[in-house]
């Protein structure tokens, strides 16, 4: 496996095929329940748990919580919290029954086997939260049914960016062994942006575009991405919760309706900056190591093993009622949360070039072209 590769799945964007596994393909949905649902969160305060937690209350629901309360102590004190590790510490959720449960902190095969077999008779839904990083090749459009990665020893438990995709996979697995078909949601995000995200890997773009001047863009201006706005992966979850959405659904942007030429001027429109764009080639970027990497995130080479990687299909859950917000407002949202941000964390991206690499590369670039 290339870094390239690596540094995607480890990205979180991206087993046998579903069908093989026994996973349900064809969206089920029901009547909308008008009733407040207890809903469980395993996890709730990382990233994308708290959406889904304020999306959960905004509908009149309640939510309890189970992590290790090591995540943002103290996040939502008004809710019921169960303290539990998903390792062999499920106890706090014995003889309780939820009308449906959101896994977001599922990573190793074995922790959901426990807790979908506790849980299967104690709800009507369970949504996985997965990744896109299950698919076998991302060089391909991928749909829901297409051949997903394999581990050879499925008892390895370490996430790695070699074993992130082929482990969730066998998650989706053992969840659908569990979970009847008609009880089990299956989202498969691609890179989750938007206020809160603690990677910079979107967000990086419109924040360094902020500071002008000459600025290094990958690629070219037509090369496709793809990402999924946080907010509104929460709404389609909690959908998937109050109309009984079963299936399983890559929660992706449309597939390529989004290049980086639109970022470059999504991030110039949010920040009324305009920077002089320096558009590197591939072969610049493969001969100074940084294709894939998290220097020049969310973009990723066309001619590689990633070249399909911005054209995952979100048409089945468009289908079932996702709803993509322009990624201007995704843009805008998460700069107005940076700036929220202390001034160490502001100090502390992530994601992107350092300046003085920047300043470093694009000095090169012109020396080549002179
Ligand atoms: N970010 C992306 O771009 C992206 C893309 C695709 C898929 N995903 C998927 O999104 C999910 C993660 O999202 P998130 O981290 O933002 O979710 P989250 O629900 O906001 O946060 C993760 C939660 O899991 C809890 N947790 C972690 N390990 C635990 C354990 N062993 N036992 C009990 N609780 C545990 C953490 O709290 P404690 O630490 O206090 O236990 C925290 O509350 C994953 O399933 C990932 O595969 C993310």
């Amino acid at each position: 496996m290339t870094s390239s590769r690596r540094e995607f799945i480890k990205a979180g964007v991206l087993g046998s095929a579903a069908v093989a596994a026994g996973l349900p393909q064809v969206a089920a949905a029901g009547e909308k329940k008008n009733k407040p649902l207890n809903v469980l969160i395993l996890g709730g305060t990382g990233f994308l748990g708290p959406h889904m937690v304020r999306e959960t209350l905004r509908r009149g629901h309640q939510v309890t919580l189970f992590n290790r309360g090591r995540t943002n102590l103290g996040l939502f004190p008004d809710l019921e919290t169960i303290k539990g590790d998903r390792d062999n510490g499920l106890d706090g959720l014995k003889g309780r029954r939820w009308d449906a449960v959101i896994d977001n902190s599922g990573y190793v095969p074995r922790h959901v086997q426990d807790s979908t077999r506790l849980l299967a008779a104690n709800t009507d839904r369970y949504v996985y939260t997965s990744t896109v990083s299950v698919y076998a090749d991302f060089d391909i459009h991928n749909l829901e049914t297409s051949p997903l990665a394999t581990i050879a020893d499925e008892s390895i438990e370490e996430i790695s960016g070699e074993t992130y995709g082929p482990l969730k996979a066998l998650c989706e697995k053992r969840a659908g062994a569990e979970i009847d078909a008609d009880k089990l949601t299956i989202i498969r995000p691609t890179y989750v942006c938007g206020p809160g995200d603690h990677t910079d890997r979107f967000s990086y773009w419109p924040i360094r575009t902020r500071k002008g001047g000459e600025m290094i863009w990958p690629g070219s201006p037509q090369d496709v991405i793809q990402i999924i706005d946080v907010n509104d992966l929460a709404t389609f979850t909690l959908d998937c919760v109050d109309i009984s959405i079963s299936g399983i659904y890559n929660a992706v942007n449309p597939a390529a309706s989004y290049t980086m030429g639109d970022l470059l001027q999504d991030s110039q429109a949010v920040t009324a900056t305009t920077v002089d764009a320096q558009w590197i080639s591939e072969e610049f970027i493969y001969e100074n190591e940084l294709a894939g990497s998290r220097l020049l995130p969310i973009w990723n080479p066309k001619s590689g093993e990633h070249g399909g990687s911005g054209t995952f299909s979100g048409e089945a859950a468009r289908a079932a009622g996702l709803h993509n917000r322009p990624e201007r407002e995704t843009a805008r949202n998460l700069l107005a949360w940076w700036d929220t941000q202390s001034e160490e964390r502001r100090a502390d991206m992530k994601a992107g070039l350092p300046a003085e690499h920047e300043a470093g590369l694009i000095a090169a670039w012109k020396a080549k072209n002179a």
